[in-house]
This record gives structure tokens, sequence and C-alpha cells, in this order.
């Protein structure tokens, strides 16, 4: 099989990529390298994937790129590119996330529906609930984004709704929650935890460090993402894929400072303007639509991550 994935050397795309390779399909990877975070990060992501002449690199951005060209004769495209993070997303870089999240997939829609891609998955978020009036959420939970991030994710959603709609685009939006890993972006918690901790620099708390998050392994991720884009699934549809391992961020902060072996120094601040208070997603419908179910355990997850990051091994 062939696919198209956007986001190729970004975190979650990137294990997308290993993934699809390590079962001999053939894999176009589009990702413009932008310096939302350090693109030599990017570029080492892309340089861990296993060349074996499966690979085309394409370097482009989707905002400009010829799409119906790329997309001609796929399978199906996994559109991980966007611009993800909640706390930058205010005041004047909110452009920058209209443009990547709404505009960019706006065009991932239009070249699947002008080349009848037979499957489109798009990585939307939990961001899209906001603070819930009750946990977990379903898919069916009222959406109402605390952040203009989770508004650009929802409005990418109902994009795709319309296409669906009017021309049986066969899209699967999948709401990832916080996923963790090797990898990861160092503007996340997780990742920045283990650095500072590891170097014995004060961690920043953002409020009481009370604020639950549903953390998922990037593994499981990868997983249910590539199920959403093989599986004869009813499209359109849309689907929580979770961790299940509910948890404060105090708590991810005492098992790496057990895990690095060493105090954990906290230097409180406020809480940060869209961030919610909660996150926890039900996955029945995954469970069901996809034969998936999370398989790395918190614990366990964390000290992969630890691994690479600090060690390098996967
Ligand atoms: N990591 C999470 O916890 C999480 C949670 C919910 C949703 N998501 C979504 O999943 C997707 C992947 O997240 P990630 O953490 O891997 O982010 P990431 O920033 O590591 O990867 C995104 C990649 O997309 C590329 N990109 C962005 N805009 C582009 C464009 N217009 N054209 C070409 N390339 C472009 C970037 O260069 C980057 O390499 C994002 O859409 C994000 O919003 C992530």
């Amino acid at each position: 099989m062939k696919y198209m994935i956007t986001g190729a050397a970004g975190f979650i795309g990137s294990h997308v990529c290993t993934e699809l390779l390590a079962n001999g399909h053939d894999v176009v990877a589009i990702d413009a390298f932008n310096d939302y975070y350090s693109p030599a990060l990017k570029r080492d992501n892309a340089g861990s994937l296993d060349d074996n002449g499966h690979i085309t690199w394409v370097e482009e951005d989707l905002l400009f790129c010829d799409l119906d060209r790329l997309f001609d004769g796929a399978d199906a495209v996994i559109h991980l590119a966007g611009q993800p993070g909640v706390r930058l997303s205010w005041d004047r870089h909110f452009d920058v996330y209209v443009e990547r999240n709404i505009t960019a997939s706006q065009r991932v829609l239009e070249a699947a529906r002008r080349t009848n891609m037979p499957r489109v998955v798009l990585a939307s978020s939990s961001s899209v609930y906001g603070n819930a009036p009750s946990y977990p959420t379903t898919e069916t939970s009222p959406t109402r984004p605390f952040s203009p991030y989770g508004v650009t994710k929802l409005a990418m959603e109902q994009l795709a709704w319309s296409y669906a709609d009017n021309w049986n685009v066969p899209v699967v939006a999948l709401r990832y929650f916080t996923v963790y890993g090797p990898r990861q972006r160092p503007d996340m918690g997780m990742h920045k935890f283990i650095s500072k901790v590891a170097r014995g620099e004060p961690v920043q708390l953002f409020g009481d460090g009370q604020q639950i998050r549903d953390f998922t392994y990037v593994s499981d991720v990868v997983a249910a993402t590539i199920r959403a884009a093989t599986l004869e699934v009813p499209t359109p549809s849309v689907l929580n894929v979770a961790g299940g391992s509910s948890t404060t961020v105090n708590e991810v902060l005492r098992l790496v400072g057990e895990y690095v072996g060493r105090d954990v120094i906290v230097h409180r601040v406020p809480e940060q303007p869209g961030d919610v208070r909660v996150t926890g997603g039900v996955i029945d419908r995954a469970r069901r639509m996809l034969d998936w179910s999370p398989a790395v355990p918190l614990a366990e997850g964390i000290k992969r991550q630890l691994l690479h990051q600090l060690h390098g091994s996967e």
C-alpha cells in the first residue's frame, strides 16, 4: 500500500512512518521542517527512518505544494501536519494556527476529493472538548474548546464533515489525548520534566500540578492511526484515541524524579490560559471500530521516553 504522511518529520509522524516502512509499505513523507521547534530535531527524526527505498521525502509546505500530483494513486493520506501547542495559540500567533491547522487541512481535503483518495485520517485533539461538563468525554460530548488551538482543530473537523457530506470524502478524525514517548516535542510537559530533572534544574510547574491528563503512548497512537487508515470503518467517523492512564501532572513529575533518580525541584508559576483542568477520553468507539486498545502503561512509557531522551535508545 502507498501512504501519504503529512507532518512526517514530526513526533507522531516519524513513528507512523517507521511502522509503515517496517511493514513493507511505500511512504510519501511530506514535511516543511518548520521552526516551531528545532528543525534539527525533525531532521534527526527523518534521519532515523530506515531509507529502504520505500520512502520519498517531499520537503514542502502543504499551503503551497501540488498535492494533487502527490496524492494521485495513493491508498490513504494520514494528515498529521499541523501547528500544535495550546499556550502559544493566542494573540498574534493565531494566524499561524489558522494557516497550518485550517487552511492546510482544507488543501488536503480538496486534493483528497479531486484524487478520490480512498481514506483520509486527520489528527484532531482532545482540545476540542475544552473544560467538559463531565469526564471522561465521549465523542458525543459537547465540544467547547478552551484555547484558540482547540478552535482550529474543531474547525478542521467541521471542514472534514462538509467534504464528507458533500463529496463523500472518506474521513476518519482521531482525537489524540496527550501523546508521549521517544521523540516527543520539546515543548511538551513530559519532555521538559525529563530534561530538567536530569540536569538538576528547577521544573516550571503551572498551577497546583493537580491537572489531570489522559497520557497516550506514541506506539498506541500509531497503531490506532494505521488501523484507521486501513480497516473497513464507516466514514465519516470521529474517534477518541486515549491511553486510559489519567494521572495528575504532580504524579508524572514524581515518577520522572524516581526513574531519573534525582530530587525534583519545583518552580511554581500561575496556570496558563488555554490549559484545561482535566482530559480523559472514553475509547469504546475506537475499541469497537478499530479493534484497538492501548497497550503501554504509563510507568513503562515514561521509562521508554526517558531512556530515549537521556541515552538515545528507542
Ligand atoms: N502530540 C500530542 O500530544 C498531540 C495531541 C493532540 C493532537 N495532536 C496533533 O497531532 C499532529 C502531530 O503532532 P506532533 O506532536 O507530532 O507535532 P509535531 O510538531 O512534532 O509534528 C508536526 C509536523 O508538521 C509539520 N508541518 C506543520 N505545518 C506544515 C505544513 N503546512 N506543511 C508541511 N508540514 C507542516 C511540522 O514541520 C512538523 O514536523 C498535529 O496535528 C497535532 O496538532 C498532537
